[in-house]
Order: C-alpha cells, then structure tokens, then sequence
C-alpha cells in the first residue's frame, strides 16, 4: 500500500454507510438496523477504514469480545479499495483492540470458497479448527464455514504502528501518525 490507511472507532451513527459497504460486498447483506442494534452493546465494537485520509470509509471489521474471546462478526473491504492492505490494516486493529479488552483469543467464520479471505487469515496467523456443514447457502448451493482461531497474546500496539491508527471516539482515544 502506498500510504498507510487510516483506521478509527466507529460507532451507530455509522450504521448507515456500515450497511451500504456490507451490501456492496457480500451476498447476504445486513440492514443498517442490525448495526445500531449491535453497535448499541457494549461488547461489540467496530473498526472503519479508508484508504485515503479523507475519512471516507472504504471497510470496517465488526468484532464481538465476551468472556476472554472475541469473535468476528463481520468483515469486508469495498471492490474498489481492495488488494491495498487496508483489509489486512482492519484485522490487525481489531486484534490489538480485542487484546486490549482482555480477548485471549479471536474466533471467525469464512467460507471454503473465500479463498481471498482465507488467505488474509493464515497470512496474519489464524489457524482453522474447525468446519461447519453446509453452513452458507445460497438457493441450491451450499458451502463449509471453516472456523478459525488466533491467539491475542502475541498482540500489541506495534502491530498496527504503521497504519496511521486514529480513533475519533471511545476510550482508545489515540492518533498515531
Ligand atoms: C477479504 C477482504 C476483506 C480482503 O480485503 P483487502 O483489503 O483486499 O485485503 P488486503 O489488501 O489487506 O490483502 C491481504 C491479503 O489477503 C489476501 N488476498 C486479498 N485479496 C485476495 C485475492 N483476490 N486473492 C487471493 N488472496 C487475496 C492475500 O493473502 C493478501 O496478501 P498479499 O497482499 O500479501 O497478497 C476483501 O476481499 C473483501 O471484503 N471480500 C468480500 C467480503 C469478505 O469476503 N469478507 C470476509 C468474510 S469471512
């Protein structure tokens, strides 16, 4: 990437352009009610992205933590942004501040199809452990979410040093340029 994306802590005012970037991505869209609905939990926190530093949002990674485990919830770059490391940007943010949150591990789900997103995961050190059957479907077509694991302890602010990390709310109230 040939400047480092800016990153920062969203929130449910960004429900709106949350779900327009999740429709513009994946196939199952989520209405923009069910990010002010999870975004209104104290547990759930989410991480925008652009690529640029016009704080246009070009991705955001929706991340739950309870009981020292977080879980992705969801995850996506828009077409145009992709292939720059803003995606890889996003995941490294999300577990440094899942880490920060007590989080000693971080969970998610991706299709056996994904190969992008799979790729993304084993390059930033998720490791599968698991499979659910049949669990996308789309009409007649079904695939396999493999479940995917990475321990935070090895987390630390460093890893998103680089990326120009700006939270504009919430408690990590840092700039990092
Ligand atoms: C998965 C996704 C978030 C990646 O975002 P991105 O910004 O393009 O990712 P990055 O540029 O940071 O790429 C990081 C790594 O991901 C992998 N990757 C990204 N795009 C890829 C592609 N088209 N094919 C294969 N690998 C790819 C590569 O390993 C890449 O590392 P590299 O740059 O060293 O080759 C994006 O493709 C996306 O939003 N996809 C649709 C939604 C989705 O699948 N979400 C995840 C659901 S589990």
């Amino acid at each position: 990437m040939s400047a480092a994306p800016h990153l920062w802590l969203g929130g449910r005012e960004d429900a709106g352009v949350l779900a327009r970037l999740h429709a513009g991505a994946l196939v199952d869209p989520w209405p923009e009610a069910a990010f002010v609905s999870l975004l209104s939990r104290s547990e759930v926190f989410v991480v925008v992205g652009a690529r640029t530093d016009q704080f246009l949002p070009d991705g955001f990674i929706l991340v739950r933590t309870v009981a020292g485990e977080a879980e992705v919830l969801t995850f996506c770059v828009a077409e145009s942004a992709r292939k720059c490391g803003l995606g890889r940007a996003l995941l490294d943010a999300a577990c440094c501040i899942a880490a920060g949150r007590a989080s000693g591990e971080m969970f998610l789900e991706v299709s056996e199809n994904n190969a992008a997103a799979f790729s993304l995961y084993q390059k930033t050190g998720f490791v599968a452990v698991g499979r659910r059957a049949a669990y996308y479907r789309h009409g007649l077509l079904a695939a396999d979410a493999i479940v995917m694991r990475k321990p935070l302890s090895d987390a630390s602010p460093d890893i998103v040093e680089g990326h120009a990390l700006s939270f504009r709310s919430g408690t990590e109230s840092t700039k990092r340029n």
